[in-house]
């Protein structure tokens, strides 16, 4: 039993969490955003530093009795720095939000102008849109893809640059398959005078492993999530190579934005970071490419369309609706029950509606995590292909599930989960 002390305790949450554990490991996990972490980086998650107050930062306290916390973070921050190569780290934001929330609040004053990359083309929340607080309190000006390729509009970005003169350029996405170019977003930010600031919170693995140009030669600032293709646990992260911006930066996390920092997040977030530091994590991101490729490759064949052609990196965006005449939305329901998990995703110049979308986004990171290879991705690819050429057919489902159900056993989490 996974809980045991909770289960004689308090058996409803206990049954909600087996519930949850029983789900990764029945169903085929495509959510490009998330990944499964190891043992150690959920050891250190459940320690007991989920007790201690550390305001401030390592050294420069509120509180008392923070050695051992001191000890953690400055682990996480130079673990950090190396990674990347960059000279200062602050390892405290709670989320990949917080993080882009203290880089705004760093750089910008409410009512300024910057650029981010169209939410509808691949650019996050945060990036400008309407209902967050990057479109409510500055003037987001946003950049996309061009509707031939897909491809990032870099001479309509510098158009756009040159017209409204942001004081911030934000490179980055939640949903772009190819490789971003942080070289011309520097020599746009340039001809401007605009800081630039790259959110790399989906390729920041990569970006580790060698297999995505490093943004740091280029940007003021890097934001990232730790639970992508990181894999550490659920947390943000902000890098900068600047003496005078870290200290604007580190007073804006704490106490601009936030209070306590979650210090068993911190200590995860030190172990995932050793993790990426070695030989193995680099072997990992590799694998992640080349099974994206691979499922990204299979579906073409099969003939489901992808934005911009194919992917470069650990994503990839699927035409349902143009292909197979299916929404996003159905897509990921008819998928959901034959246990693959997706996420509906709008496409470049969508037709519909953001609730309904005509495409799904599939990435290789945690599944890779799970031990799939090249064959175990086509496999994924017939079966997701099986199910929509059938319209999400009882039949399809029934058949479906039975081979999601042999690969997920053929694999199972318990090989780093250890529970029992
Ligand atoms: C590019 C990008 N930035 C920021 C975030 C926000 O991260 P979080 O959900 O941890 O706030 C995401 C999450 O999807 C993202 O894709």
């Amino acid at each position: 039993m996974p809980y045991p002390l909770l289960s004689k305790t308090d058996s409803e949450l206990a049954e909600a969490l087996a519930a949850e554990d029983s789900r990764q490991e029945s169903h085929l996990e495509l959510i490009a955003s998330e990944n499964f972490v190891s043992q150690g980086v959920l050891e250190a998650y459940t320690s007991t530093l989920t007790n201690k107050y550390a305001e401030g930062y390592p050294a420069k306290r509120y509180y008392g009795g923070c050695g051992p916390a001191d000890r953690v973070e400055n682990l996480a921050i130079e673990r950090l720095k190396k990674i990347f190569n960059a000279k200062f780290a602050n390892v405290q934001p709670h989320s990949g939000a917080s993080a882009n929330l203290a880089a705004f609040y760093a750089t910008l004053m409410p009512g300024d102008t910057y650029m981010g990359m169209d939410l509808s083309h691949g650019g996050h929340l945060t990036h400008g849109s309407a209902v967050n607080f990057s479109g409510l309190y500055y003037k987001p000006v946003a950049y996309g893809v061009k509707e031939s390729d897909h491809l990032i509009d870099y001479d309509r970005a510098e158009a756009l640059a040159l017209e409204h003169k942001p004081k911030l350029i934000i490179a980055g996405a939640s949903a772009y398959p190819r490789i971003i170019d942080f070289p011309r977003f520097r020599r746009i930010a340039d001809k401007v005078g605009a800081k630039v600031m790259v959110d790399m919170a989906h390729i920041a693995g990569l970006v580790a492993a060698g297999l995505h140009p490093s943004p740091l030669e280029y940007a003021d600032i890097v934001t990232s999530t730790t639970h992508k293709t990181l894999r550490g646990p659920r947390g943000g992260i902000i890098l900068t190579n600047s003496e005078e911006l870290i200290k604007t930066l580190n007073s804006r996390v704490f106490p601009g934005v936030q209070g306590g920092p979650l210090m068993h997040v911190i200590a995860a977030k030190a172990a995932a970071f050793a993790e990426a530091l070695t030989g193995d994590f680099k072997t990992y991101q590799q694998n992640v490419v080349a099974n994206a490729k691979a499922l990204a490759e299979r579906l073409i064949e099969r003939k489901l369309s992808l934005v911009s052609g194919g992917t470069d990196n650990h994503l990839m965006i699927v035409n349902t609706f143009d292909t197979k005449g299916i929404t996003g939305k159905d897509a990921q329901l008819m998928l959901e029950a034959a246990n693959i998990t997706t996420n509906k995703n709008m496409l470049p110049y969508d037709k519909n509606k953001p609730a309904v979308a005509s495409g799904i986004r599939l990435g290789s990171p945690a599944l890779t995590t799970r031990g799939f290879g090249k064959s175990e991705f086509i496999e994924t690819a017939d079966i997701i292909a099986d199910i929509l050429d059938a319209k999400g057919s009882d039949a399809a489902l029934i058949a479906a599930k039975e081979r999601v159900q042999k690969l997920c056993s053929r694999f199972p989490m318990r090989k780093f989960r250890l529970w029992d």
